[in-house]
């Protein structure tokens, strides 16, 4: 599927221009704003504060959203079976999208809508946020911008057609806020990706931008086709094959969308590597594990593990999972070909850290309902630290044990720097974060995080006494 992806500020002319290419090209219009501008309506329908997190969230789960096209490929969004297009352009949605857009459950409702529809739709979509975060490795990314002046006063003029009236400066001051929120949001922020094509449309006129970017798509489809050879992408790059865009609906994205985990593994290749690597691993990082009864407590949940160093990736998993390993790797480490093959034969699921990995998620959720044991670093990444001091947890951990209702099995590693010496593995005992089970909302997840991290740091304690009391009987 190809994608082009234009990000902006408000009023910079993106959805006049996306449209523009998208119907020069045959492809679908998807106006990501819309989709904020239909949450927040849906919030002030139903009297709720577009800025108050934790309700926002308990309404979210109500919303029912749909986009559709008609006949001549203009969107409508369908919010709880109601057609709510005409209400989105309203002056006062615009300060309500912004602001209803800033809060993290909302985005990454949207951005998985966005991902699917994009995954089966040969897609021209508008935002902030798309070539960096939605995105980033859509086939065309544009950055379109203009001054504020020029934004507000086009927005002006527009009213002005409308019938409406409104002062010219109170309009400049709201697209310079709006930009100011956009841009400063913790999630996905407004800014241009580094490949991005960097447009100012401030002296263009709407023919002129059209132009520009249409050149640019085809300039580069040339390039990749000369280079690649017959590739069947770029093939259809430069006939600009016609995709119909009669109403199809990003329902039916979702329903097309593989969200089954991955074949299941046989993992006969991870016992077959376990019995080549334990003998090695032994020899030179022997480990005593303490209190393996509280590994055999629990049957699944989430396991979680100190990891300071290299060999702290391998001993827990190959001391602990004689059968099967589940564990989140990074998806970096999967980014070549052996890389990926081997990882993925040994049962590590990739994940793209720092953003909502919705793949990734399902996978570990498969493995946890059929309950098993699956394991994860919490602080996310190496921590050179070692015990002394672990990071800050990320909430992937707790959000994890909550969701499928398992309890998580704090695990901290102790290992003597050099080589063929005595290193530990301690098993903390079981936390059950029941009283987190109804969480809904960012909170919830970051009290039971802090919670797992003050269990784990119990563990830590008795480690080192148990480390530093059999060093001192020595
Ligand atoms: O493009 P617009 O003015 O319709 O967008 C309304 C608001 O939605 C905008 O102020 C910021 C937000 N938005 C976003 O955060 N990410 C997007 N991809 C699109 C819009």
């Amino acid at each position: 599927m190809i994608n082009i992806a234009i990000d902006g500020p408000a009023g910079a002319g993106k959805s006049t221009i996306a449209k523009a290419i998208a119907k020069k090209l045959g492809y679908i219009y998807l106006d990501t704003g819309a989709m904020y501008r239909a949450t927040a309506y849906f919030a002030i329908k139903n009297d709720v504060d577009v800025k108050d997190e934790k309700a926002v969230s308990l309404l979210l789960e109500q919303l029912d959203m749909d986009i559709k096209y008609n006949e001549i490929g203009e969107q409508h969004i369908f919010v709880c079976g109601e057609n709510v297009t005409s209400h989105l352009r309203e002056h006062y949605m615009s300060k309500a999208a912004s602001d209803i857009s800033a809060l993290p459950i909302v985005r990454y409702k949207m951005v998985d809508l966005q991902r699917e529809f994009a995954k089966t739709h040969n897609v021209v979509l508008d935002g902030r946020d798309i070539g960096t975060f939605v995105l980033p490795n859509a086939n065309f990314k544009f950055y379109m911008t203009a001054t504020s002046h020029e934004r507000a006063h086009r927005r002006y003029i527009e009213l002005e057609q409308k019938g409406e009236k409104m002062d010219f400066e109170i309009l400049k001051a709201d697209i310079e806020q709006r930009d100011y929120n956009d841009s400063h949001r913790e999630v996905a922020p407004l800014k241009q990706a580094d490949d991005a094509i960097y447009v100012d449309t401030t002296d263009m006129s709407i023919e002129k931008v059209i132009e520009f970017i249409d050149n640019r798509v085809k300039e580069k489809s040339m390039k990749e086709t000369t280079t690649q050879g017959n590739d069947e992408q770029n093939n259809s790059l430069i006939e600009i094959s016609k995709e119909s865009s009669k109403a199809v609906s990003i329902n039916e994205a979702e329903k097309k969308k593989p969200n089954k985990p991955r074949k299941p593994l046989t993992f006969r290749f991870y016992r077959f590597m376990r019995i080549l690597i334990a003998p090695w691993l032994r020899m030179l990082f022997p480990t005593k594990i303490v209190n393996k009864e509280n590994f055999d407590k629990i049957e699944g949940g989430v396991i979680i593990c100190n990891h300071y160093s290299v060999p702290d990736t391998l001993i827990p998993s190959i001391k602990l999972f004689k059968r099967e390993l589940h564990v989140m790797a990074k998806a970096e480490a999967f980014a070549s070909p052996i890389g990926n093959k081997f990882l993925r034969s040994i049962g590590a699921i990739p994940v793209h850290r720092g953003e909502p990995d919705l793949a990734a998620v399902r996978e570990v959720m498969a493995v946890l309902r059929a309950n098993k044991k699956f394991m994860i670093f919490p602080e996310g990444t190496r921590n050179r630290q070692g015990t002394e001091e672990m990071a800050k947890f990320k909430q992937g951990a707790a959000r994890f044990a909550i969701k499928s209702k398992k309890p998580i099995l704090p695990m901290m590693y102790y290992r003597n720097h050099k080589l063929f010496r005595r290193n530990y593995l301690y098993i903390g005992e079981p936390i059950y974060l029941d009283e987190f089970y109804n969480a809904k909302v960012p909170d919830d997840y970051k009290k039971a995080t802090e919670l797992i991290q003050s269990k784990m740091n119990e563990v830590r304690v008795l480690l080192d006494a148990h480390v530093d009391s059999l060093t001192i009987k020595k």
